[in-house]
């Protein structure tokens, strides 16, 4: 079996740049702008979607496909429909009720610019239109029926109460209060993890893969999903505000319960690189086809923003 070595492998800036011009050119496709909606939601919904955004779940979704042979473009809708439930959550995480963030994406949060009202139903009509987009007849055709309603199920499970909801409740509930750090990893999984790991985990579904490769890619996804937390909250702390497009410091702040909060930032570097090892040891029976995904797993912890 050929597998390339890290440093062979092509340039991941380029490839996220590649996907990330694909997945935008999709949801400008998609979206919906009919002039008998109200224009103001509309209007919401764009703003915050067509802000930025690294387009990380929906390049997942796209290289879980990829790297278990299956056809990149098959998994479009879905891998928008991803991006359009992570907008919705960062939206409804930016309220004056949740972090009481003002910037997102390097503008206004959305709150700030439409008020809370628009703001929470801009949030949730993503939210539904991501459920539009996964079931209008036509553009999932070349998805299996059965891959179509797993994938679908995955989805809503991990959007919903037994995850980024419930990661959610956790996180404004324990807010200033003292936690185990064993309730923040839970926290972590729930309210960032769940959505990434089904992100890979339906590209990979959809991808056809066999019971073996979506077990691995399943333990892929909760990896990569932790640490792309755990690098949130050292971002935080290290990263720069104007490059990040959010407010740095913030988390401090509100007394959030955080990795380096609760360990310091050197034990939560070692943290994430163990998960970076082992996110890269459940990928060991993939060929280069799964390059982009060990790839992105470095890339979430040099990120800057
Ligand atoms: C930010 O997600 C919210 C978290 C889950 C930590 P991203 O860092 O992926 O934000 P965008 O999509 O690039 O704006
Ligand atoms: C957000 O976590 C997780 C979501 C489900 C949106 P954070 O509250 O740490 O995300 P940022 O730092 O505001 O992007
Ligand atoms: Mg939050
Ligand atoms: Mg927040
Ligand atoms: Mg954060």
């Amino acid at each position: 079996m050929r597998v390339l070595k890290e440093e062979n492998s092509p340039d991941i800036k380029s490839y996220l740049m590649e996907k990330k011009a694909i997945v935008d050119k999709a949801l400008y496709d998609y979206f919906p702008e009919s002039a008998d909606i109200e224009p103001d939601i509309i209007k919401a919904m764009q703003y915050s979607l067509f802000a930025g955004g690294k387009r990380l779940r929906p390049i997942l979704c796209m290289a879980g496909a990829a790297a278990v042979g299956g056809g990149e473009s098959d998994v479009i809708p879905i891998a928008c429909a991803l991006e359009l439930i992570h907008t919705y959550s960062l939206i409804h995480d930016d309220l004056p009720s949740m972090d009481n963030d003002d910037l997102r994406r390097g503008k206004p949060s959305s709150h700030k610019v439409f008020g809370e009202a628009v703001a929470i139903l801009a949030g949730d009509g993503l939210l539904t239109e991501a459920f539009s987009i996964m079931t209008v007849p036509g553009i999932t055709e070349r998805i299996l029926p059965e891959s179509l309603i797993q994938v679908i199920n995955l989805i809503a499970d991990a959007a919903g109460f037994r995850g980024m909801v419930g990661g959610q409740v956790i996180d404004v509930q324990s807010e200033g209060k003292p936690v185990d750090i064993s309730i923040v990893e839970v926290m972590h999984k729930r309210k960032t993890g769940a959505l990434i790991t089904a992100s890979v985990l339906s590209g990979a579904i959809i991808g056809g893969g066999d019971k073996s490769r979506i077990e691995a890619i399943a333990e892929y996804g909760n990896k990569v999903g932790l640490l792309f937390q755990i690098s949130d909250d050292i971002l935080d702390i290290e990263g720069d505000s104007r490059v990040m497009g959010k407010k740095a410091g913030a988390d401090r702040e509100k007394k959030k319960n955080t990795y380096p909060a609760l360990l310091g930032l050197k034990k939560s570097k070692q943290i994430r690189t163990k998960l970076l090892d082992e996110a890269i040891e459940s990928l060991q029976n993939f060929d280069e086809k799964a390059w982009p995904l060990r790839r992105i797993a470095r890339y979430i912890i040099e990120r800057k923003k």
